[in-house]
């Protein structure tokens, strides 16, 4: 695949190659075909968690092959720091009335876990038909609580991640492939 730009322009020293982006196309792809069986016959809405989430859900929703609905919501997470404050506000709502519909919230990254319980609480309460949840990369070691997601890409270690829409405050998101740093 073309990378459009020599990527190495922008991936300092100090940055190691994770996950390669061949290895997350080629994973999407199975999660993309798995939504597409679990989900015959329904059109599910995904909905992507801003910022990080957007490339996921993009490539994602190429490899689904039965009609869907999208979404977006933006909650705050990080700001500038590599540690979760905890307190989550909603920044940009959901659009969609997702009441009785089949919905797949499109994480980029689980670290704590405290973001996907706060939308898990959140969404149950607009009374969707089924509700899960799916994330590119998980970070076991670090959960601290036990959220229920349905899709996992890779789990990971407890290493602070960058690129394929994850930042380094705010910048490498458009890196193709996933690197933690050194
Ligand atoms: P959680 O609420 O602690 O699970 O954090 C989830 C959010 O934190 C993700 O959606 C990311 O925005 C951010 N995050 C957590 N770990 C990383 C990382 O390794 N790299 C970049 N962002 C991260």
């Amino acid at each position: 695949m073309s990378a459009g730009f020599n990527q190495n322009e922008i991936v300092p020293d100090n940055y190691k190659l994770l996950i390669s982006e061949d290895q997350i196309q080629k994973r999407l792809k199975e999660l993309g075909k798995q939504i597409a069986n679990d989900f015959k016959g329904q059109k599910p809405i995904l909905i992507g968690v801003l910022n990080g989430g957007f490339i996921v859900l993009a490539d994602l929703i190429r490899y689904i092959s039965i009609d869907l609905e999208i979404d977006f919501i933006r909650i705050s997470s990080y700001g500038d720091k590599r540690e979760s404050s905890g307190h989550i506000k909603i920044l940009k709502p959901l659009s969609a009335d997702i009441k009785e519909r089949s919905v797949i919230v499109v994480e980029d990254i689980v670290d704590t876990g405290l973001s996907v319980k706060f939308l898990q609480n959140m969404f149950s309460a607009f009374d969707p038909k089924v509700l899960r949840f799916a994330t590119l990369l998980n970070k076991p070691a670090r959960n601290k609580i036990d959220a229920d997601i349905h899709y996992i890409g890779f789990d990971i270690e407890d290493k602070y991640v960058v690129g394929y829409g994850l930042d380094d405050q705010q910048l490498k998101r458009n890196l193709r492939s996933i690197y933690f740093i050194e």
